[in-house]
């Protein structure tokens, strides 16, 4: 029988967790399985997860800003049909497509003036190895500056220049990388004074934390970039396509980087596409004579799938208006946020742009509200800020995620369609979780007893494939 998706999605709809934990990551399912997010998702709208029997969860975590459009949009659907129907040539790879050179005009419309060159790829990751590649390329030089904190992909390239977390650990020695602190202007300057530094690379605002500086260190880390021959480069991969209230979260700030990387919501949550988006000069510096003109490529890079998701989400935010919709309910969100601080004294600092927002929370000065605070971290640095995520989730369907590795601080990233509607769910569910939190007994029950579920099982399946192993023997 030819497969048929249909009837293979509702046959298998439910297995989704035993499938991830035999064939792909059971870590990862017993972390969603402890924090209660093994959810089982039949169908998603706009700002909107369904499960099975219908329920809705509101989506503040957007595929970790992937859907600025919201999830499923109608013009990028019909836009994915009418490619598929018109069987168009794809991937011919030795001729120059049409829709990727629409997609770069489209692009380019939307970026600043001085940039007027693209790049193809599939993810973030992707394009910050190609923008290291670019910048290298373009100098002569080979050293790479970014920022503590930051976060810019997990492939090898990418992995050196993220200085936050954990996840350089166990993967060994990396490309070298030097990592200054966000703010330090002299840190900056004795990194690029040997003038052989190829590229500065930052996130506008870091998607670890949701950090920014608040007064004009990017301004000077671009004059000292001019000064001393350095690129800079922008990571534009969570911050841009109006996820800051801007196009891009670097004109927050009187910056021309030289190249921007962009991807996640780029595909409009439909196909994966990461774009390099530069100036001509820098561009030429990779691709400098016939027999490079591949020098740099990858095989789904102009993909035609890829390039109409890219079309259709470039013309929804703009007819939308959800970059000025970003910055209106940020600034609306935050506001909103902020006004629970009198009620809830445990939230130390709410900030962000648009709405890409950190809720910060610290010690309360109650004494109640200290010893539990000091207990749960005494416990586990992680432990507090999952009394908060869990019961957003369980208690209100609401997806949220911790903003990094032990910090105090949620991070919420809703499609830039938000309305109304789900502001006030979010500030509702929010003030009765913190309203639970200065009890924090059920939250760590509920935790306690997801985890003590999820030993059991394993211990479970730990037996079986022991009696398993000794069948076999
Ligand atoms: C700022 C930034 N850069 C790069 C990446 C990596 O993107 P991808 O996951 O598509 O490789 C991310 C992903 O979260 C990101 O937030």
């Amino acid at each position: 029988m030819p497969f048929d998706l249909r009837s293979t999605f509702q046959d298998r709809l439910g297995e989704n967790y035993e499938l991830h934990e035999q064939h792909i990551n059971p870590t990862l399912v017993q972390v969603q399985r402890i924090i209660g997010f093994d959810r089982v998702y039949a169908r998603a709208e706009g700002c909107y997860l369904y499960d099975r029997e219908g329920r809705d969860y509101l989506d503040f975590l957007s595929g970790y800003s992937t859907f600025n459009i919201g999830r499923n949009h109608p013009v990028v659907k019909k836009a994915l049909h009418d490619a598929l129907d018109l069987d168009l040539p794809n991937l011919v790879q030795m001729d120059c497509s049409l829709l990727s050179g629409l997609l770069a005009e489209a692009l380019l419309k939307k970026c600043p003036r001085h940039l007027d060159a693209v790049f193809f790829c599939s993810s973030g990751t992707e394009a910050n190895e190609g923008a290291i590649k670019f910048a290298r390329a373009a100098t002569g030089r080979q050293k790479i500056v970014a920022l503590k904190g930051s976060f810019h992909g997990l492939s090898t390239g990418s992995l050196a220049m993220t200085g936050s977390g954990n996840f350089r650990e166990g993967f060994g020695d990396l490309l070298p990388v030097a990592h200054v602190p966000l703010g330090d202007l002299d840190a900056l300057e004795a990194a690029l004074s040997g003038e052989d530094v190829a590229a500065f690379v930052f996130e506008p605002v870091q998607g670890k934390g949701v950090v920014f500086p608040r007064d004009a260190y990017f301004a000077e880390a671009q004059a000292l970039c001019r000064r001393f021959g350095t690129l800079l480069v922008a990571d534009e991969v969570q911050t841009g396509l109006g996820r800051t209230g801007r196009w891009w979260g670097h004109q927050h700030w009187p910056i021309e980087p030289d190249i921007l990387t962009v991807a996640k919501s780029l595909s409009g949550g439909y196909v994966p596409v990461g774009a390099i988006v530069t100036r001509r000069e820098i561009y030429q510096k990779t691709f400098s004579s016939l027999d490079r003109c591949v020098v740099h490529s990858t095989t789904f890079g102009r993909n035609n799938l890829a390039m109409v998701s890219g079309l259709a989400t470039l013309s929804v935010l703009e007819d939308e208006g959800l970059v000025a919709n970003a910055a209106a309910r940020g600034a609306e969100l935050m506001e909103r946020i902020d006004a629970l601080r009198a009620k809830h004294p445990v939230i130390k600092d709410v900030r962000g742009k648009g709405l890409m927002i950190a809720i910060e929370f610290a010690e309360p000065p109650s004494l109640g509200g200290k010893l539990a605070w000091r207990a749960m971290h005494k416990m586990d640095g992680g432990l507090f800020i999952q009394t908060v995520v869990v019961p957003l989730m369980s208690r209100h369907r609401v997806l949220t995620l911790v903003a990094g590795h032990n910090m105090d601080v949620i991070k919420i990233l809703p499609p830039l369609t938000i309305g109304e509607k789900e502001i006030t769910r979010f500030v509702d569910a929010l003030d009765q979780t913190l309203s639970t939190v200065r009890q924090p007994v059920g939250p760590i029950v509920e935790l306690t007893t997801n985890l003590w579920r999820q030993k059991s099982k394993q211990r479970a399946g730990d037996r079986r494939r022991r009696e398993l192993a000794g069948a076999v023997v």
